[in-house]
């Protein structure tokens, strides 16, 4: 078939599915990545021939969309931080939200400048921990951006921690990976040196990052078919009674292994911001900060350890 009939038949087929702007940026992600052809390469060729194999992922494709499946699984991998990370249905596909609360982060640890020297002061090595890491994105993005970093990433999930390990060895950064549920994780874990209270009391992590399940069940209605037909429930969902349920779990257990003032840094429910804070107050973490995404919504939040 030629292109510009691919182009005719593709819109056809999922005519109803999509508003046609959604139709056309999908069929123009897919032909950069099944032919290697921009909209210019596309607009030029409108008369090559597409046939076999790559004809071939076209129909999946339109098939898998009809379902409603996110593009992101079709094509394999997405895009984080300027980063490729390969998301399949065991992650959840990282969101543009989570980039910024990875941004505040750098802004607030990253080595000043040395001007003298022209060139990055070399600090001395901190340690991050990302708890609910998924496809690993934000442990990736922080150890890519943070030099000094050595980084230590969470998840519940085998299957999860199989795909944020490709994505560490495919970005070349060193990431030491935990399979551990954190709801019932022991501080001990860290302190395999036994009952030095000294090393206890020093902490362990500077920074401990995460974005753990948030959505409540009374919320699923307002969610899209792709994400809640598709993405892992095990990432999204806690019980409408229990909301802060990882909040509070984090918090206390952030109180054992990290640094005084090190930082507590949340991705959050928007509706849950004051609630969220209060929390974190009420486990004796100071400077507790709310700060909104780009949509202005109560997104992410930053507390610091007590000295
Ligand atoms: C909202 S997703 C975040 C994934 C990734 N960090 C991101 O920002 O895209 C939450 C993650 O927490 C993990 N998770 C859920 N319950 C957990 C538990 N009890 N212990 C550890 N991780 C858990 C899920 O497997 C999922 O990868």
């Amino acid at each position: 078939m030629i292109l510009k009939s691919l182009r005719t038949y593709f819109n056809n087929a999922l005519l109803g599915y999509y508003p046609d702007t959604e139709i056309q940026s999908f069929f123009n992600i897919l032909s950069e990545h099944i032919l290697k052809m921009n909209r210019v390469d596309i607009s030029q060729n409108l008369y090559a021939v597409v046939s076999g194999k790559k004809y071939d992922k076209f129909q999946k494709a339109i098939d898998r969309l009809k379902n409603y499946e996110p593009i992101q699984y079709i094509l394999g991998d997405t895009e984080f931080y300027g980063l490729k990370f390969n998301v399949n249905p065991s992650v959840l596909i990282p969101r543009p939200e989570t980039e910024e609360l990875v941004s505040w982060i750098i802004d607030c640890h990253s080595e000043p400048y040395d001007l003298a020297q022209d060139r990055l002061r070399k600090e001395s090595e901190i340690k991050i921990l990302d708890i609910g890491t998924g496809s690993g994105c934000i442990a990736i993005a922080l150890a890519k951006n943070l030099p000094n970093a050595k980084v230590f990433a969470l998840d519940v999930s085998g299957e999860a921690l199989k795909i944020a390990k490709k994505n560490a060895i495919n970005n070349e950064v060193d990431i030491e990976f935990i399979e551990a549920n954190v709801l019932n994780f022991e501080h001990e874990f860290f302190f395999p040196f036994g009952k030095d209270v000294s090393q206890r009391q020093k902490g362990i992590f500077d920074i401990i990052v995460s974005n753990p399940p948030y959505v409540r069940e009374l919320e699923k209605e307002a969610m899209s078919a792709n994400v809640l037909d598709h993405e892992p429930h095990l990432a999204l969902f806690v019980k409408d009674d229990d909301a802060l349920l990882f909040y509070r779990k984090i918090a206390e257990l952030s109180n054992g292994i990290l640094k005084p003032n090190g930082s507590l840094y949340f991705e959050i429910n928007e509706s849950l911001g004051s609630s969220t804070k209060a929390l974190l107050e009420e486990n004796s973490y100071n400077n507790v900060e709310l700060k909104m995404d780009i949509f202005e919504k109560d997104r992410m939040i930053k507390a610091i350890k007590n000295e």
